[in-house]
């Protein structure tokens, strides 16, 4: 993976792109995007992580070539590998930094954006540059998160505390949790027009009605971080072993509910 200096990605590592971000499709985040694409348009997904929502993309606006790239080479690996899989000729994915993208000005009709500003030092300069490569006119769909939205069931302090250690860590390795709120300003920041959002829920949990993931999945994921808060000194062993009991708790409680905010937003260049 590509170093920057400024950023430590949070999730690198861990399970998570594979368990999490790998269940993810067009369908289930991009319903905001997706009624705008259009067969033979050429998208570009920064960010592409493992590329399950990519190669939904890809089908839409086929035979529109669609490109992701990522900073993994990784992940990389394992969207391509996804994209084989769907028999899609109309997708390729190459390594690569989103604040300096190797394509030419004004060559995509669309650019998608997900989970990617939250992990970003400087959010408005990695827009500008993906700004750079749209074509006057063409669209741009981001989608983020922003924890400040966060309803957690049972009541349960210390997984009020996890998720504050989480801001805190996503800030510390030079992004931001609370991203979402902020999008519409980013954006305009960056040059965007017609800048405009609103937001979808994602919720997990034994009591949840449509879980993006099961609890166990999402519980044993949020895990990983507890080792980087011990290592960082955010809190002493026994609040560590506290809030891992609470996930554990909360994985198994037949109450269990999490429900968070995704800020969705669409603008043109
Ligand atoms: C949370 S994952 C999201 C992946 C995918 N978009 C999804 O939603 O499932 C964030 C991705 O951004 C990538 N990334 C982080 N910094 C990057 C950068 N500067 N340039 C390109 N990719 C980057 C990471 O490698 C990771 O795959």
């Amino acid at each position: 993976m590509t170093e920057n200096a400024t950023e430590n990605y949070t999730w690198r590592d861990t399970n998570v792109a594979k368990e999490v971000h790998g269940v993810r499709t067009a369908a289930n985040v991009g319903g905001f995007f997706t009624p705008f694409l259009r067969s033979g348009m050429r998208l570009l997904d920064c960010g592409c992580g493992p590329g399950s929502i990519t190669v939904g993309l890809a089908e839409l606006v086929a035979p529109g070539e669609v490109i992701g790239i990522d900073a993994s080479a990784d992940l990389i690996a394992r969207a391509q590998e996804n994209a084989a899989i769907a028999g899609l000729s109309n997708a390729t994915f190459q390594t690569g930094d989103v604040y300096s993208l190797p394509f030419a000005d004004d060559s995509f009709d669309a650019v998608w954006v997900h989970a990617l500003l939250e992990h970003l030092h400087d959010p408005v300069a990695a827009l500008t540059e993906m700004r750079r490569v749209l074509k006057p006119g063409g669209i741009i769909g981001v989608r983020e998160l922003d924890l400040d939205s966060l309803l957690i069931g049972p009541e349960s302090p210390a997984l009020v505390r996890f998720f504050a250690l989480f801001i805190r860590l996503t800030r510390e390795n030079g992004g931001d949790a609370q991203i979402g709120k902020k999008l519409a300003a980013l954006l305009t920041a960056a040059g965007f027009q017609d800048v405009g959002m609103s937001a979808t829920v994602e919720q997990s949990g034994l009591a949840a009605r449509q879980p993006f993931v099961s609890a166990g999945v999402f519980a044993s994921n949020m895990m990983a971080l507890l080792e980087p808060f011990e290592t960082r000194g955010y809190a002493t062993a026994a609040e560590i072993a506290e809030m891992r009991q609470a996930l554990t708790d909360w994985a198994q409680s037949p109450e269990s509910i999490l429900i968070g905010l995704r800020c969705d937003v669409l603008a043109h260049k």
